[in-house]
């Protein structure tokens, strides 16, 4: 799906961005000069192996590490123009649940356990909303419909316990959508659910997107959620983009060696829901360390001197569709 991104201002724009977080042990670079953009509306799906830095990239310039993680960010993450890294905690608190909304791996840990449904709904909803008790109590009803939860007055009278796991990711969905964002980011929202629940949250994330036509960012190692779901696909490789474009550039004809060793084992666009990363020999680069070069290399069957030499540019991939970048030079400098 092109989309008239020229006349647009991008909702989200990550430039040059960097993490490095301090343990008392050791500093490692999760994230390494990462440049993107989301246009509104826009759905783009971050893919990479567990440990690439996605999670990171998406919740540190939000202040959602946990707690006693303390991070040094670099470059800049706008979001409607503004820059995220330099705004107060509390103007952070009032764009998550407000402009942006956040979707959580384990909606349990999104969840108050001694809190009725209901409760934690309309808390969010007069807070960020502004409405009175009776009216936060009527759009928590809404919100309930809206995601798919019938009979909504009698469940939230229900604690989150009293709910399935894939009624419970349907409860934080409500809730990060309670502030009508422009942007959602949900992080793995499918992967800890069973596989015919995982499809019908997919299928509830794209009618929201829709209807309420907001982004999405959704962090996912699932490809089934990447060819259902998304406009634009972003593959992250030791904290860097290893390539990036539409998703169907991306998945049928991938640029990158890591993306294609990633891909191998799934055969078309009409990949089944659940379809897992392949194995790839070797192990991903220790982010403790400085990495020179492209940080696949060690691992990638294409290799050649100059790949451990300079770190690769984002560049155009040749002959391929506008906004399809690769940052490999066996790729950009000798096409195939
Ligand atoms: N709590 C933490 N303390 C120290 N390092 C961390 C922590 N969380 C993540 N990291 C580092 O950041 C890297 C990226 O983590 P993460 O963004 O969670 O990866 P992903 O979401 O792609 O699985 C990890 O490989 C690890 O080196
Ligand atoms: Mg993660």
């Amino acid at each position: 799906m092109t989309r008239s991104a020229r006349q647009t201002k991008p909702l989200l724009e990550a430039i040059d961005f960097s993490v490095t977080l301090h343990t008392p042990s050791v500093s490692v670079r999760p994230v390494d000069r990462v440049s993107y953009s989301v246009e509104p509306g826009e759905v783009l799906a971050i893919v990479g192996e567990s440990g690439s830095g996605k999670t990171i990239l998406n919740m540190a310039p939000l202040d959602l590490l946990p707690v006693g993680v303390n991070a040094d960010m670099e470059g800049a993450v706008r979001f409607e123009g503004v820059d995220l890294l330099k705004m107060s905690a509390s103007e952070l608190e009032a764009i998550c649940g407000g402009g942006i909304g956040v979707v959580f791996q384990d909606p349990l840990s999104a969840l108050n356990p001694v809190r009725k449904i209901g409760r934690q709904l309309t808390e969010g909803i007069e807070h960020h909303l502004g409405l009175t008790a009776a009216q936060a109590d009527s759009r928590a009803a809404e919100l309930m419909t809206l995601v798919g939860l019938s009979d909504p007055r009698s469940r939230m009278q229900q604690y989150p316990h009293e709910l399935s796991g894939g009624m419970r990711q349907r409860v934080g969905i409500a809730m990060s959508i309670a502030g009508e964002p422009r942007l959602l980011i949900a992080d793995e929202p499918t992967t800890a659910l069973d596989v015919t629940v995982q499809a019908q949250i997919v299928a509830l994330l794209k009618d929201l997107q829709k209807r309420l036509g907001m982004a999405i960012v959704i962090i996912t190692h699932d490809f089934g959620v990447v060819s259902g779901l998304a406009d634009k696909v972003a593959v992250m490789y030791a904290g860097r983009l290893s390539e990036i474009g539409g998703v169907r550039d991306v998945l049928i004809e991938p640029a990158h060696p890591y993306t294609q060793g990633l891909l191998r084992s799934v055969p078309s666009l009409t990949v089944p829901m659940n379809t897992k990363f392949a194995g790839l020999p070797g192990q991903p680069p220790n982010l403790a360390r400085r990495i020179e070069g492209c940080a696949f290399a060690p691992r990638c069957a294409e290799v050649r001197p100059e790949c451990s030499v300079h770190r690769p540019a984002l560049l155009s991939v040749p002959r391929s569709a506008t906004g399809h970048l690769a940052a490999c030079p066996v790729v950009i400098n000798h096409p195939a």
